[in-house]
Formats: C-alpha cells, sequence, structure tokens
C-alpha cells in the first residue's frame, strides 16, 4: 500500500493529480484511500520524496537528473534502423553482468494495469541440455504417424532433418551462446519487454534474434517448461542472445509506411 510520509509531505497535490486510480486525497496533507496497483507515479512526482511503496525495494528509486539524460530523437530512431535480426554469432559466452543489464530494461517495460507479470529465463550454461530437450522432442514428434502430426509442426520436422544431416545447420539456435525466453500473462506486455531488452542488448554490443519457432516448440513442451522452471506459465518471447558475427552496413529496405492522417 502506497505511504505518505506526513513530515515531508507539502500538499502540493501533484501525487493526486497523476494518480490514475483517484486514490490519493489532498487535505492539508496527502493520504491514501485504498490498496491500488501500484503503478509509483505518486513516488516518482512527489518534489519532497515523501511517497512509499514499502512492497517495493525504495532503494532501488532513483532520483532524475536531467543532466545525465542525453539521448537524442535521431539516436533513437537511428537504432532503431540499424538494429537487425542477428543469425549467426562469435562463439563468446555473454557475461552476466550484461545479462543482468538486459534484465533490468525488461523489468522497466510497461505492463498493462502494471501488472508486471513478466518473467525471464536465460539459458547459457546450461544450453546444450536445452538444445538436447527441444530436439528430443520434435525427434518423439517425428515418430508419429504424419497424418497425426499438426500441420504447424511439420516445419519442426524438416528442421530436425537438416540439424541431422549438418550439425551447423540449427534453424533453432543458430548457433547462438544464449538463449533468453519471456514468461508473461500477456503477449502484448512481454513483446514490449522483448524490444526493449533488444535495444538494450544492441546498446550493449550484443545481437538478438526474435525466435518465434523455438518459442512456440518450448511452449508445447511441458517437462521442458519444468526444467525452465517456469511451471505452466506461458512462454511468449524467446530470443537468441550473443556478440554478432556479421556486420551491416547499411540500413534493410521496407514498405511504405501504412498510416492514416485525419
Ligand atoms: C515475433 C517474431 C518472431 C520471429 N521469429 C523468427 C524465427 O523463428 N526465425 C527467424 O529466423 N527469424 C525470426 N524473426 C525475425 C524476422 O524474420 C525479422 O525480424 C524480419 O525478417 C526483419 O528483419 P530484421 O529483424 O533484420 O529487420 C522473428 C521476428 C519476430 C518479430
Amino acid at each position: 500500500m502506497v505511504v505518505i510520509d506526513e513530515k515531508k509531505c507539502i500538499g502540493c497535490g501533484l501525487c493526486a493529480a497523476d494518480c490514475i486510480a483517484l486514490n490519493i486525497e489532498v487535505e492539508e496533507k496527502a493520504g491514501v484511500k485504498k490498496e491500488c496497483m501500484q503503478c509509483g507515479h505518486c513516488v516518482a512526482v512527489c518534489p519532497k520524496g515523501a511517497v512509499s511503496i514499502p512492497e517495493y525495494d525504495m532503494d532501488d528509486v532513483e532520483e532524475y537528473d536531467a543532466d545525465s539524460f542525453t539521448l537524442q530523437p535521431e539516436q533513437v530512431l537511428h537504432s532503431m534502423k540499424f538494429r537487425r535480426s542477428i543469425r549467426d554469432y562469435k562463439q563468446e559466452q555473454v557475461e552476466e553482468s550484461v545479462l543482468r543489464q538486459l534484465v533490468q530494461a525488461g523489468r522497466y517495460t510497461a505492463t498493462a494495469k502494471n501488472s508486471q507479470s513478466n518473467g525471464f529465463v536465460f539459458v547459457q550454461k546450461e544450453l546444450t541440455t536445452l538444445k538436447d530437450k527441444v530436439w528430443q522432442f520434435i525427434d518423439d514428434i517425428s515418430k508419429k504417424d504424419i497424418r497425426e502430426i499438426d500441420k504447424a509442426l511439420l516445419p519442426y520436422i524438416m528442421f530436425n532433418q537438416r540439424r541431422k544431416k549438418d550439425a551447423a545447420d540449427d534453424y533453432l539456435f543458430r548457433n547462438a551462446p544464449a538463449v533468453l525466453y519471456i514468461v508473461s500473462d500477456s503477449p502484448l506486455d512481454a513483446g514490449l519487454a522483448a524490444q526493449n531488452m533488444e535495444t538494450m542488448a544492441v546498446s550493449l554490443g550484443l545481437g538478438v534474434l526474435y525466435n518465434g519457432y523455438l518459442a512456440r516448440i518450448s511452449d508445447a513442451n511441458e517437462e521442458l517448461k519444468q526444467w525452465l522452471g517456469i511451471g505452466d506459465r506461458t512462454i511468449r518471447a524467446c530470443m537468441l542472445l550473443g556478440y554478432p558475427a556479421r556486420h551491416y552496413v547499411r540500413t534493410a529496405p521496407r514498405k511504405a509506411p501504412d498510416v492514416i492522417w485525419k
């Protein structure tokens, strides 16, 4: 529950004005009415640092410093235009400190109703086990009568055949050193986190591949989900991660924008 420190509160009303739940009343001082979704706007907007939410780690809250924030619009657009799906990686491990920065990008992403239901699973040390489990699952599907196999699974059988002929031809894992799964109650929340994590990854020199095929086959594999430690949570996104072995020298062309102006 939101807590307002009466000694610090000056009754300016900024917290009440910015409260989407209309949960704060101000007479002389601000007061909280009930439980809320704990979006933290009241904490972030208070000029006196009078508001806290003890359910969170309040030491994590940072003060805004205009001088340290120098992101320019052209840099933002540049990062979007020059990011590329990376399907070829250097055989270098990704440092844990780097992966932890991706966690921060995911964690601070907006979520509907502030649900914060996204969870992140990084697989690097145990990547060989992950690969074995995924390919074994596909092997087991392949053993079924072809007429019983869901059409959506047929590409996996082809990927598996290709991999068996040439281990380097691995459509699911490429040669990436790490895999990230995002589990969430909401596909959109997970997608937004994935995008923020990719932006962060690129800024750290990493490359990423959103991997829809790997996400779907992993989510269908209950045993794998137990091994990942996510139980029955839904895998909404999956990304290969690593330092890119390919360098792109220009942007990729795109369709003209589909926009309506009224
Ligand atoms: C949700 C999503 C799933 C994707 N799944 C795969 C995949 O399974 N395999 C793959 O090679 N590329 C996958 N991609 C990458 C797209 O093919 C790629 O984004 C698109 O061709 C544009 O290239 P770019 O990312 O370099 O701009 C996926 C992209 C998205 C957004």
